[in-house]
Formats: C-alpha cells, structure tokens, sequence
C-alpha cells in the first residue's frame, strides 16, 4: 500500500473513535499542519515526473478532501455534544434584567448628504471633497472674483489671518476650482461640505452646508443645467411634478447666472412641494464663466458647462418640516432623537444601500 494510502486508512479509522476536541484538534495538525503528513506530501509533487505527478495529485487531493470532511464532522458532533450538555446541566435565568444600550441616531444634515450624493451619482456624478480653511485664492480669485470686489463684502467672511490669505471658506465653489486644477476635463462632480459667513438668524447660521455640482464637458448647454436641476428636485422630495423658476442674477464665477426657486403651497400649516403659487429660492447656478475656466488652464473655446449650490440645510428643513435652522447645531440629544434617522430607516428614494 502506497504511502498516502496508508494515512488515510490509519487517520479513517482514528475517526471513526470517540474522540476529544483536543484530539480531533490534535489529528489535524498531525494531517495538515505546516509539518503535516498530508502537507508533507504536496511538497513532493515538485519532484515527481509530470505523468506520475498528474496521478499522484488527484489521489492525493481526494484523500485530502476525505480527511477534511471526516474531521468538519467531528466538529460538528463535538459542537453539538457541547450544545447538549449545557442545555441538560445550564439553566437560563429568565429573571435577570435585560442589558440597556442606547442607539444613536443620524443627524439630518448627514441623512440629506447621503440622499443628494445617491440621487446625483445616479447620472454619473462623483463626489469631490475639500477643505474648510481655504485660501483667498480658491475662494475668491480663481473664481473670478477679484480683490475689492463687492461679493468678498457679500460673503461676510472669516478670515484667519491680518493679510487675508486664508478663510473659511464662504462658499463649496473652491472644490471646483481644486478639482478641475488637479485633472483634466470631462468633470462630473459634486462637492458637499461645510461653509461659514458671518450670519445668524432664524434661517443663517454661520456655519452651514452647500452642495456644489459641476459638469464640464464639450456641448454643454443651459438645457443640460435646468434638465439635471429638475430631475434633482423631483427625485429630492419625491414627487412627479414641480414648478421650478430661473431667475437672472449674478454670480462673478457664472455667466449668465440664474436663481432657482420652486414652487410651494401651505396646506394645514404644512409646505407641500410642486404645488400652489408660493415661491422659494433654493439655489444658486449658471454657465461658468470662462474667465474661470482659464484660471484653471481650460480652454472655454473647446470646453464649457454648468455649475450650481444649493443649500443643504435648507432643502433638509423643507424636506422634514424642521423651521429653526439654528437647531440643527445645537446639539441638543431631544431634537436629534425626533428629528434624527435611524441607522437602517432607508427613504424610497435612497439608491446608497439597496442597489
Ligand atoms: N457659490 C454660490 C453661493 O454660495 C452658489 C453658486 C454656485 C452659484 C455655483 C453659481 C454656481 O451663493
């Protein structure tokens, strides 16, 4: 009888015994341990002739998977042993209180972040992030916005420094400029984060969050702006239909540059979306200009496109009915646990999870 053989027959009828964890345990380092015997034998495949290798491996490989499953069985007779003894000699003791644990909860803020990433990445926007200290430069030059122009007044900015070089960043606009800087057009992006000017009332806080959205790509036109708005906002509150309104306005880094607003009416004190003849403005967006474009060596000649922000916060107030944006940073447990997700409470519309 070969050598292999011979193993299986030997460790085969070991098994079959009565045997302890410790042992079974024992007879697989014996069999397959670095040293083991079966192991042992896989190392001389190398030598062998390849006509006589091809035969020894497919004996040796079946031998192996029998051994392997004798020893799993033993396992599991040793586990369900186990399992029997302690139900006939352990008692539960029912009356013991149960372990309290507290579950947290997802702030709105973050809830509306994911939802606007899901719905954007769903027309192949990708998520860019950046810094909230920024440099003058982002915030305000590359964005053709220039030294004493009225918008650094506008802002009503934080800056960290005498000089002004660096900032709080007033708007998400310096990821535009951080991303196209490190890459080279088609852009597809959306930037979420935080942004501060010096505000504070019932519906500013000087902290707040922004959404940027950016596409640059050859042929791309106002139409593709207000499609990919419409779709956002429908698919944001989750209705078919909305009114939706661009008003001229003016921002240094678009041209032209609109103001979106979208239709509501209150019903029983409560805002429904898509109806009535209220109008709220939600967000700001227009064709970049190309004086932007050149500041971040792109040529408008061959390549143009749309940028928007909107204000995260308050599309989440709109969403949710929550009416004091100060609240939102208060950081107070009572407000969280009312207004705040729960870990798996998935809305219609969130594609993150489910696809
Ligand atoms: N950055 C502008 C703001 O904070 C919004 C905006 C972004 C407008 C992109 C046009 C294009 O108000």
């Amino acid at each position: 009888m070969s050598d292999i053989k011979k193993i299986k027959k030997e460790y085969l009828e070991e098994l079959n015994k009565e045997l302890s964890l410790d042992k079974v345990n024992q007879i697989k380092t014996e069999l397959f341990g670095k040293n083991g015997l079966i192991s042992n034998e896989f190392k001389k495949l190398g030598a062998l002739a390849p006509q006589e290798r091809k035969q020894f491996a497919s004996d040796l490989n079946f031998i192996k998977e029998e051994l392997q499953e004798n020893i799993s069985k033993k396992f599991k007779e040793l586990e369900i042993k186990e399992i029997n003894e302690k139900l006939k000699n352990e008692k539960v003791d029912i009356t013991l209180p149960e372990r309290s644990f507290e579950q947290g909860k997802i702030h709105p803020v973050s809830q509306v972040i994911d939802e606007i990433s899901s719905i954007f990445s769903e027309i192949g926007f990708s998520v860019e992030e950046g810094p909230d200290v920024e440099n003058e430069y982002n915030n305000f030059t590359a964005l053709n916005t220039p030294e004493n122009h009225p918008a650094r007044d506008m802002h009503d900015t934080f800056y960290l420094d005498d000089k002004k070089e660096l900032l709080l960043r007033t708007h998400t606009s310096p990821v535009q400029v951080r991303t196209m800087l490190k890459g080279n057009p088609p852009f597809k992006i959306i930037a979420p984060g935080r942004t501060y000017r010096s505000d504070s009332d019932q519906t500013h806080a000087p902290m707040f969050h922004q959404v940027e959205g950016l596409h640059i790509d050859k042929d791309i036109n106002m139409g593709n702006l207000k499609g990919c708005l419409n779709y956002f906002i429908k698919e944001f509150f989750e209705v078919d239909k909305i009114k939706m309104r661009f008003r001229p306005s003016h921002f240094p880094f678009t041209e032209p540059s609109a103001e979106v607003d979208i239709g509501y009416e209150l019903r029983d004190g409560k805002i429904v979306i898509g109806e009535g003849d209220k109008w709220l403005e939600v967000l700001g967006c227009g064709m970049v200009h190309p004086n932007v474009l050149k500041n971040v060596n792109i040529n408008p000649e061959k390549y143009q496109g749309y940028a928007f922000g909107i204000g995260i916060d308050r599309l989440g107030m709109l969403k949710y009915g929550i009416n004091d944006l100060r609240a939102f940073f208060e950081t107070d447990y009572r407000w969280l646990n009312h207004f705040g997700f729960d870990p798996l409470d998935v809305p219609s519309n969130y594609r993150g999870l489910s696809r």
